[in-house]
């Protein structure tokens, strides 16, 4: 169990620190960078992502998550929410793709590629994705900032100076919420809007009465069972679609950054607009995941192609 985790945390923090700013060229990427290197890329990935989302659908999910921000939360909670198949599916890609071409591709892009696919699989927009990353030579817990990623009971300040570090805006924040339209949310998540949210409230009064209710029911016992999960979008759990947004006004969001979405006057006109206008969200949730990829990647010498996503090459 200590070497799997090790493990987990050797691959996951790098990723995180994809996250945080470093220098990158953009002049290094390319959409076609392993056009000559590795010109089954495209296809070796569409194929293993394709069979792996088939055979486990919660891969989609747990790919779009990582490739945002589960890296600390796991590191820091490691066994109670992992997204198991989004490190699958890179790994798979990696294997499939190191017997076409060895040592060429990163992981990098394999996880910003995959996650693409994989959206786009159940249903969501297909986007360009720049490739010819690096993985990162360093990997230290400490450089991981507790407060680097938003949590669902962060106020809405706090989640919109996060993102600002990254360079979104309120609008790009609210579109890459719009990733909660699939996967699940652990009970622990949203508990405490559940069970005794005050003294006088057993809910939070953002919540619709009766999914409040269905929740309390659907987690009882989750103290006990760590692992009792609903799904984010309770409409259309496996498509990537609007319905995330067509939610929030009826107190169908299952976590309080959800709903805050659309109680709060600075995200409201974003929500009603990608409820009303699927194209709209599926326009901007694109742009925004072509410049979360980017985000303090590594390029040229900044970095190696790893032989394994999950440890260092020396
Ligand atoms: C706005 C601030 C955000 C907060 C506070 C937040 C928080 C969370 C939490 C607590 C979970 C449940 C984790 C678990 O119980 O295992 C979750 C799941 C998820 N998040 Fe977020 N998230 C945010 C933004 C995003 C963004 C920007 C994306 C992607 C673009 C994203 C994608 C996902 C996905 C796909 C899942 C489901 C994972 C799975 O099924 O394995 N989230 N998020």
């Amino acid at each position: 169990m200590a070497t799997i985790s090790t493990h987990l945390i050797v691959f996951l923090i790098p990723l995180l620190l994809t996250l945080l700013p470093a220098s990158f060229s953009r002049s290094h990427l390319s959409t076609t960078f392993y056009s000559k290197t590795c010109p089954q890329f495209d296809q070796i990935l569409e194929q293993t992502t394709t069979n792996k989302q088939i055979n486990s659908p919660a891969t989609a999910g747990a790919a779009l998550r990582l490739m945002f921000h589960d890296c600390a939360e796991r590191d820091a909670d490691i066994n109670l929410s992992l997204p198991g198949d989004g490190f699958d599916v890179v790994v798979r890609a990696k294997a499939a793709l190191e017997l076409s071409c060895p040592g060429v591709v990163s992981c990098a892009d394999i996880l910003a590629a995959a996650t693409r696919n994989l959206v786009h699989f159940v249903g969501g927009p297909y986007y360009t994705v720049l490739l010819g990353r690096k993985d990162s030579l360093i990997s230290k817990s400490s450089l991981v900032t507790p407060s680097a990623l938003p949590k669902p009971n962060m106020t809405l300040d706090q989640m919109i100076d996060i993102f600002a570090k990254f360079k979104f805006n309120i609008q790009e924040m609210v579109a890459l919420s719009g990733g909660h339209t699939i996967g699940f949310s652990h009970c622990s998540e949203f508990a405490s809007g559940i069970y005794g949210y005050s003294p006088n409230q057993q809910y939070d009064p953002t919540y619709n009465p009766q999914l409040a209710q269905g929740l309390e029911k659907a987690c009882s016992g989750y103290k006990n069972n760590p692992s009792l999960s609903v799904f984010n979008d309770i409409m259309t759990p496996n498509k990537f679609d609007n319905a995330y947004f067509q939610n929030l006004p009826k107190g169908w969001g299952i976590l309080a950054s959800d709903r805050v979405l659309f109680t709060d006057p600075r995200t409201r006109p974003f929500v009603e607009k990608y409820a009303k206008d699927q194209k709209a969200f599926f326009n901007d949730f694109a742009k925004a995941m072509q410049k979360l990829s980017l985000v303090g990647i590594k390029t040229g010498r900044h970095g190696e192609i790893r032989r394994r996503c999950d440890a260092f090459n020396n």
